[in-house]
């Protein structure tokens, strides 16, 4: 006998099409996590490249420093910046220590070394710190200004960042001789649709402007389809930019069309309150970090940091007609660092 019952078959036919259903579901659903954490990866062979140099270590690293929100302070170091009596690292946290609201922003921030001493250095502090792999070279001493090693550590660093947005996470790059006196989040924009808030060597008065000078020492960014196409596109250029550092290369990029093209929003920084020392802030009371910019050596900038310290003590304890008559110290070290 080949009687089929009819109703058997209809249920048949409804499991059948659940289980397909099903199936469909968890592969999309795999994809497109996938395609959310490396959201715009050129190709292929990066986004196996990216995990095969960085494991899980800098996804651990990331989610133990950032914000629920996925932001995070990223500074990074080498040996030259954690050795000596007082050694540039410890400059860096004191302002941190000293400043004011800035404390608590220790938890956000990542150290990224690029060799074993800086990263036991780190880990002695107790802070927050990654150990970036670099394929056999030796980041370990000073890097004298422009050097080979100089730019060669750049391009691995604008390299390293673009791979910490490609995994969705915001941060500011804070370079080490800068000295966090307020916390900078209260004068930096929290609109979303800002994708690049960076600091400016001399500011120009116009925060929307290009022809601002940057300053890649310090910056925030959002992690965005434009931010990874603008790191991409950066990197891009450093086989094509023999004697140009990184941010001379990002410099001459925000004026291409291809930036254009990319519809990014940059905001300039105001050196009022994000200054330096090729353009001291105007008012103290207002200051939130203060770069050790335009100066060639770290023992010059470490020199005049430490003069920056004791003019913030000098202002935290100045009576109101001294703070009026406040002045900073010259920045003599940096300023002759630049004679031979
Ligand atoms: C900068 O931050 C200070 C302190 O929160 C605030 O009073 C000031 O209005 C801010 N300025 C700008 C332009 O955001
Ligand atoms: C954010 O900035 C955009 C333009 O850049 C503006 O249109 C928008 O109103 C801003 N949003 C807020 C909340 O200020
Ligand atoms: C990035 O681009 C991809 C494809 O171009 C798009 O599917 C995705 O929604 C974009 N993501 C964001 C955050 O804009
Ligand atoms: C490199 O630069 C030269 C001169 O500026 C240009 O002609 C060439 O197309 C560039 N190559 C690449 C790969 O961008
Ligand atoms: C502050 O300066 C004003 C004018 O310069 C002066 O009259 C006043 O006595 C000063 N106050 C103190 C406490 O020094």
């Amino acid at each position: 006998m080949n009687f089929k019952n009819p109703i058997n078959e209809y249920y048949h036919y409804i499991v059948y099409t659940l289980l397909t259903i099903v199936l469909l579901y968890i592969l999309l659903l795999t994809s497109s996590s996938k395609s959310n954490n490396f959201a715009l990866s050129p190709s292929q062979p990066t986004k196996t490249f990216n995990m095969k140099m960085y494991g899980d270590e800098l996804e651990e690293a990331l989610v133990g420093a950032s914000t629920e929100d996925k932001m995070v302070i990223i500074a990074i170091v080498n040996k030259a910046y954690v050795e000596g009596d007082k050694p540039m690292l410890d400059i860096f946290l004191d302002g941190f220590w000293l400043g004011e609201g800035t404390n608590d922003l220790i938890k956000n921030l990542l150290i990224v070394a690029m060799d074993q001493i800086s990263y036991r250095r780190c880990k002695f502090l107790h802070l927050n710190c990654y150990k970036l792999e670099t394929d056999g070279v030796d980041f370990a001493g000073e890097k004298l200004y422009m050097s080979k090693d100089f730019i060669k550590m750049m391009w691995q660093r604008t390299r390293f960042l673009g791979d910490v947005l490609k995994r969705g996470y915001s941060f500011i790059f804070t370079d080490t001789d800068v000295l966090w006196l307020r916390n900078p989040f209260h004068n930096l924009s929290l609109n979303k649709s800002i994708d690049l808030q960076i600091s400016s060597d001399n500011f120009n008065g116009n925060e929307w402007s290009n022809s601002n000078p940057i300053n890649t020492g310090f910056y925030m960014i959002r992690s965005n389809n434009k931010t990874i196409a603008l790191f991409d596109n950066w990197y891009h250029k450093k086989h094509n930019s023999s004697g140009l550092k990184e941010q001379d290369v990002l410099q001459k990029l925000i004026r291409t069309k291809d930036f254009r093209n990319l519809g990014l929003k940059l905001r300039f920084l105001d050196t009022i309150y994000f200054s330096g020392f090729c353009q001291n802030s105007k008012d103290v009371k207002a200051v939130v970090t203060v770069h050790a910019n335009c100066c060639r050596r770290i023992s010059a900038k470490m020199a005049d940091l430490t003069a920056v310290i004791h003019d913030w003590k000098r202002f935290k304890s100045a009576t109101l007609n001294e703070t009026l008559r406040f002045q900073w110290t010259p920045h003599d070290h940096c300023r002759d660092s630049w004679r031979n």
